[in-house]
């Protein structure tokens, strides 16, 4: 039987006292008294354990000598509590098997020093051997199991949204098309424009920026339910926060306003910080010394604390008579800029923020009309380093109000007629929001890129991999 490192470093031993890992080497260190130390890792949790090799090893000289960071071993000894501080417990080696060898040792990019984020993103199929991207991979893992379980608990229904679509939820034109056919040779109409009717799907067709629309059919008929997939724009922004390809759960609930969806986000992400600095103690250790310091506080005191709720009106004053010099200048109206969210959560509350009723300008068709006809009942989470995690929203279930903004924006209505239709069978109040996994995992590690905190992030001029 194979023991997981996790296992191993809390004592878990087999019957016999005798057990056996498996895993990637990290460091050899070779004592003068003609011991060798090395350092092994599989991935179950943060810290390597330590095997002791004696030089009376069968195969000392011509297999331990030769090992080098990045080896696949498997070895066999007996588990023993260690003399070394900060480690629990070793393995004295009884048996070790070289199980796949690294080819011209100078040439593995994982060599056992510090490297920047930017070169690992070079070497992105083998960076999760390192123990940043290890750490992120286990939180992320944790992250998103906590978020399936947070809905499962809470009675909502995972509805499997499509990727391929034909609609434009938010409406900002920043759409990956999808054809079956070379682009280039697709016949034309008349007008000389090219006919997707001819396409695959026989009208154009894109991937999915959101899984919304979909979901909310679902909402109106089994009240509570949830997506969480990948979504994919085509933004042009090559920031530390956007990527081309992300992650993002969004629940929908029927019967709800606005304050109710602010208490659901408020309820899930205390759920997964509780989550993450219960079951990933480690990993957190880590971030909070290596990262950012305040990785593990921050969240305590989220948990400790309940959101602080702002208007957009009102933020708007707060950011003007902060006496700041913002690159973009403030006014009533203004879409909040990263510098502007910064600033809000991170000195005006110093912890997430919910700002909420923003002008209807500069948001989606799909937002609910306040009486004022000028904010719609939208709602975004501002975290500190980052900025929105969150975005969402009631919903417009009043056919007329509906219709009076698609006309306003030059949304044709036959494209949106089974969403319309939702409005006209039997419509409730109802919202949602949408969450950026990878900003959620670089808000809760440090880890300031998002590029960092995803296997293999996909920006502009960048789907290698
Ligand atoms: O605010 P957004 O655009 O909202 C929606 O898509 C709604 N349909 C959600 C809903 O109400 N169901 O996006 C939601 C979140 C943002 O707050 C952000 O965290 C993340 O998605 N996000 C991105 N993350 C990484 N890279 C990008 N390019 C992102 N664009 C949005
Ligand atoms: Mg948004």
């Amino acid at each position: 039987a194979i023991t997981s490192i996790k296992e191993a470093l809390a004592g878990a031993v087999s019957s016999g006292g005798e057990i056996t890992i498996q895993g990637w080497i990290r460091t050899r260190r070779d004592s003068k008294a003609g011991i060798s130390f090395l350092n092994v890792h599989d991935g179950s949790c943060f810290d390597p354990i330590q095997i002791v090799v004696p030089k009376e090893l069968a195969n000392y000289e011509e297999t331990v000598l030769q090992i080098t960071s990045g080896c696949a071993v498997t070895i066999t000894g007996t588990l023993v509590q260690s003399q070394g501080k900060g480690q629990s417990f070793e393995i004295q080696a009884t048996q070790v098997t070289v199980v796949g060898w690294v080819e011209n040792p100078d040439s593995y990019p994982i060599q056992p020093k510090p490297h920047t984020v930017e070169f690992l993103r070079e070497v992105a199929h083998l960076r999760p051997r390192t123990n940043l991207i290890g750490a992120v991979t286990r939180v992320r893992n944790t992250i998103s199991q906590s978020i399936h379980q947070f809905f499962n608990e809470n009675g909502y229904c995972w509805i499997h949204t499509p990727i391929i679509t034909a609609s434009d939820c938010e409406g900002a034109g920043e759409l990956f098309r999808v054809s079956a056919l070379d682009m280039q040779n697709l016949p034309r109409t008349e007008q000389g424009n090219i006919d997707f009717s001819q396409d695959f799907f026989g009208c154009e067709s894109f991937l999915t920026v959101s899984g919304q629309l979909n979901v909310e059919a679902y909402c109106l008929a089994m009240s509570k339910v949830y997506t969480f997939g990948p979504t994919f724009r085509a933004e042009n922004s090559n920031t530390s926060r956007h990527l081309a390809e992300f992650w993002m759960v969004e629940p929908e609930i029927a019967f709800a306003d606005l304050k109710d969806v602010i208490q659901l986000a408020e309820n899930m992400l205390k759920y997964v910080f509780n989550k993450v600095l219960s079951e990933r103690a480690d990993d957190m250790d880590f971030f909070a010394k290596r990262v950012e310091k305040t990785a593990i506080s921050r969240l305590q005191h989220i948990l400790e604390s309940q959101f602080v709720e702002i208007d957009y009106t009102d933020a708007i004053k707060i950011l003007q008579d902060s006496g700041k010099k913002f690159e973009h200048p403030v006014s009533w109206g203004i879409d909040l800029q990263t510098e502007h969210e910064r600033f809000l959560s991170e000195e005006h509350v110093k912890a997430p923020v919910v700002v909420s009723n923003y002008p209807k300008d500069i948001k989606a068709f799909y937002m609910r009309m306040n009486d004022d006809n000028k904010t719609v009942a939208a709602m975004d989470v501002l975290a500190p380093g980052i900025g929105e995690i969150i975005g969402g929203s009631q919903r417009e279930e009043r056919l007329d109000k509906l219709d009076l903004r698609l006309d306003e924006m030059g949304i044709p209505k036959e494209s949106l007629g089974w969403y319309r239709d939702l409005r006209r069978y039997g419509t409730v109040p109802h919202g949602g929001f949408g969450l950026g996994l990878e900003r959620l995992v670089s808000y809760i590690t440090g880890v300031a890129n998002v590029r960092d905190v995803i296997p293999f992030p996909r920006t502009r001029r960048n789907a290698g991999f």
